[in-house]
């Protein structure tokens, strides 16, 4: 089946629908089959009896599978969150820092990786550093730069900017952090679903992604993946009951022993969403079948041409680098008078957001090229 197949029959209201929907940075539409799981789970929770937990356990055995193929990892290595930001939170806890050790972050990441390292500084005296920006993006030298300080213990960073979409170079960041013995942190929400990675390349210690933008799930699922090694090595600062060993057997609930799982189950606190988790796989199985590497590659189609338009006009800023190696699914486009320009691309039917001063669009593969003309025209009309 090609990727048209998929999309039409994936996507049907997206081709026929009035709005055009250039917004996956904020939320993914969901596809049919998604629909068709969401009717089975609750069929079948009213009548419980037909949702045990040997098939609860089944759908999360399926998720952490699912999502460790999208990043080249092993399901044991993949613990099952609620959102992203539990994930960042998991590595901000969990981390062995010291009193005076140093976080270095950016001043403009997405909130949820700045406020658990704020909360680490004023908690456990951690120093959250964070590398300003130049001309408003992310800037990869000076972050580099300043992990030669030898308290810094860790860097932690989004992949792809949520308000410029600015990539960072992981593969090279990785290298620095590794080659000084900090550990690397990565948000890959705005990354993973137009770009691909393998951690078993890119040299990444802990990686947290939601599912309910690029990756077409609902919300409340997401993923945190950590390097089999510190999978051991740390311990769940929130504890979950189902976080030990022998914890799958109902039972016997009561004979406590604090001997976490050996994977990374022990990071996991349930009771998770299996209904949520269930569409989360629908998605992903989605994506499997279309191919990551050919959603990435139509997903550049759209916004290159994007880029190369913004690039045209004198009556607009891109604020995303033109440079397709140093961007994603995002293109930030400032036009002179941005609030009107929001409110015109609203009346016209173009879904989108506005970030910090910029119309932020972000077509996903199944976005039909028209949608994106019907959005430029909007915007250049002012
Ligand atoms: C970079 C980035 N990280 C995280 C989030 C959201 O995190 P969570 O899944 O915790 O809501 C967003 C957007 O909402 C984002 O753009």
């Amino acid at each position: 089946m090609t990727l048209d197949d998929i999309i039409a029959r994936e996507f049907p209201r997206l081709q026929t629908s009035e709005m055009a929907w250039l917004n996956s940075a904020s939320t993914g539409p969901m596809p049919e089959r998604a629909r068709r799981v969401a009717i089975e789970q609750v069929e079948k929770r009213m009548e419980p009896w037909r949702y045990g937990s040997v098939e609860q356990f089944e759908v999360l055995d399926r998720s952490r599978e699912l999502c460790a193929r999208l990043i080249g990892a092993s399901p044991d290595e993949i613990a099952l969150m609620v959102n992203t930001t539990a994930g960042l939170n998991l590595a901000a806890r969990a981390l062995p820092f010291e009193r005076g050790d140093v976080v270095v972050g950016t001043d403009r990441d997405f909130p949820a990786n700045v406020y658990p390292w704020m909360a680490m500084a004023k908690d456990r005296g951690l120093e959250f550093r964070q590398v300003p920006c130049r001309h408003g993006l992310f800037d990869e030298d000076a972050l580099v730069a300043a992990l030669d300080e030898p308290r810094v213990r860790a860097l932690v960073v989004s992949w792809v900017s949520f308000e410029s979409g600015v990539r960072l170079d992981l593969d090279r960041l990785g290298a620095e952090c590794r080659r000084r013995g900090v550990t690397f942190v990565v948000d890959a929400m705005q990354g993973l679903g137009p770009l691909t990675i393998d951690v078993r390349k890119t040299p990444i210690d802990i990686l947290s992604c939601g599912a309910q933008k690029w990756l077409l799930g609902p919300w409340g699922t997401a993923f945190t993946w950590l390097r089999k090694d510190l999978v051991r090595q740390l311990e769940p600062a929130n504890v979950g009951w189902m976080s030990v060993k022998g914890s799958d057997d109902f039972t016997q609930l009561v004979n406590y022993r604090l001997d976490y799982w050996d994977d990374a189950r022990r990071f996991e606190v349930v009771t998770l969403p299996y209904q949520d988790f269930s569409l989360m796989n629908a998605s992903l199985e989605l994506i499997h079948e279309a191919g990551p590497a050919a959603i990435a590659a139509r997903i550049a189609q759209l916004t290159n041409r994007l880029v190369q338009w913004a690039l045209e006009r004198d009556d607009m800023r891109l604020v995303t680098p033109p440079d397709p190696l140093r961007r994603a699914g995002i293109v930030a486009i400032a036009p002179r008078d941005p609030v009107a320009a929001s409110t015109r691309l609203t009346a016209q039917g173009v879904g989108h957001s506005l970030r910090e001063g910029a119309i932020r669009l972000s077509p996903h593969f199944f976005t039909p090229a028209g949608h994106v003309e019907r959005a430029l025209e909007v915007l250049g009309a002012g």
